[in-house]
């Protein structure tokens, strides 16, 4: 008696389940279908029990057994033909006239786009690319640049090392390519490289831990501030309009001697004062200076026959400028409500 009442309980239990059972593939239907209905399936294992019961309750039983075999098998029925066949599938997704889902066409990131415009505007003054490694080693990064170990502009340059001793990096600026430039080529050497710099900084609307720079270098016989300057004319003047100025403020950098700072006049407020330049009329947008003749002996090129000019700018702060972007974040955040704005732009 215990045993038929358990043998009705399963028979009821499976009733349930089959009746509550969902496949997401056509594979999944054929699990099922093994799972329940192949020969040690769950409901074949049931009519191999179904002998044991005593022939008075056999009609009882088997009417019940037989429910759940037709119901297991008119289920996976149905859900295998809400799939179709493998080969129908196959069919109807080679059809070459179904209407295809509407996808809005990619835009270029605002930081691309203007990485792209500085390459465009020194590649027309004879300044080619290239590019360096993000994870650098202590000598390109700091040491022949003249950042000596305990040099004080270590410390302002919030470096994530990667290595315990301190050794290996992730470039804090890309200056650490003039150097590599220099180590394998020979003056005339007249490039910019652009790339991704990390330094670490808590995040805020006027700085983050990964940003972008565009490195200038320019090694000649003769090449003097004045080539420097005129040059940072020419690229202000064509990246914001002809009727930019520039300033040039004293600064140090241990890579070059004499150092300055280029601020653009503000663009946004013109010149009068407005709370992106802080209303001093001017923004700063890159450090820049004569190649230190120590830093040239270091990459093995003769200080006394040439001399260079070197520019580091910052693409983040250009790009708010350009476009009256208030707050870096909106560049990491990858919102389309903010990308689609740059919709048409090259
Ligand atoms: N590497 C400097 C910085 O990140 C910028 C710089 C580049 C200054 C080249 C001078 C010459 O602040």
């Amino acid at each position: 008696m215990t045993q038929l009442s358990t043998m009705k309980e399963r028979i009821d239990r499976l009733l349930a389940e089959v009746d509550s059972i969902k496949a997401v593939s056509l594979d999944e239907v054929e699990q099922l279908r093994i799972k329940y209905l192949s020969k040690k399936g769950l409901v074949s294992v049931l009519f191999d029990d179904f002998k044991t019961v005593p022939s008075e309750k056999k009609r009882e039983v088997g009417q019940i057994l037989n429910e759940l075999k037709n119901k297991a098998q008119l289920k996976l029925d149905e859900l295998k033909s809400a799939f179709g066949s493998k080969e129908e599938n196959q069919v109807s997704s080679l059809d070459p006239t179904r209407p295809v889902d509407h996808m809005e066409p990619g835009t270029r990131h605002p930081l691309s786009i203007v990485r792209n415009q500085i390459i465009e505007i020194f590649g027309r003054i004879g300044f080619t690319v290239a590019q360096g490694p993000e994870i650098e080693d202590d000598w390109h990064n700091f040491s022949a640049l003249n950042f000596t170990a305990d040099h004080p502009a270590r410390d302002m340059q919030d470096t994530f090392f990667i290595t315990e001793d301190s050794g290996i990096l992730l470039r804090t600026h890309t200056s650490s390519v003039q150097i590599r430039t220099m180590e394998t080529r020979k003056p005339p050497i007249r490039m910019i490289f652009p790339g991704r710099v990390f330094r670490n900084e808590a995040i805020s609307a006027r700085a983050h831990c990964i940003f972008h720079q565009v490195e200038g270098l320019y090694l000649d016989k003769h090449v003097s501030f004045a080539d420097l300057k005129q040059t940072l004319i020419y690229f202000a003047k064509e990246m914001f309009g002809e009727q930019t100025k520039i300033r040039l403020r004293p600064s140090y950098f241990p890579f070059t001697e004499p150092s300055g700072e280029m601020d653009v006049s503000c663009n946004i407020c013109g010149g009068t004062g407005c709370n992106i330049c802080k209303y001093t009329g001017w923004v700063e947008i890159l450090g820049c200076g004569m190649v230190d003749p120590h830093v040239l002996e270091n990459c093995g090129i003769d200080s006394t026959v040439y001399t260079g000019f070197a520019f580091g700018m910052g693409i983040e702060r250009i790009t708010m400028l350009k476009y009256q972007i208030k707050d870096l974040r909106l560049f990491f955040e990858n919102d389309v409500r903010f990308l689609r704005q740059f919709t048409g732009a090259k």
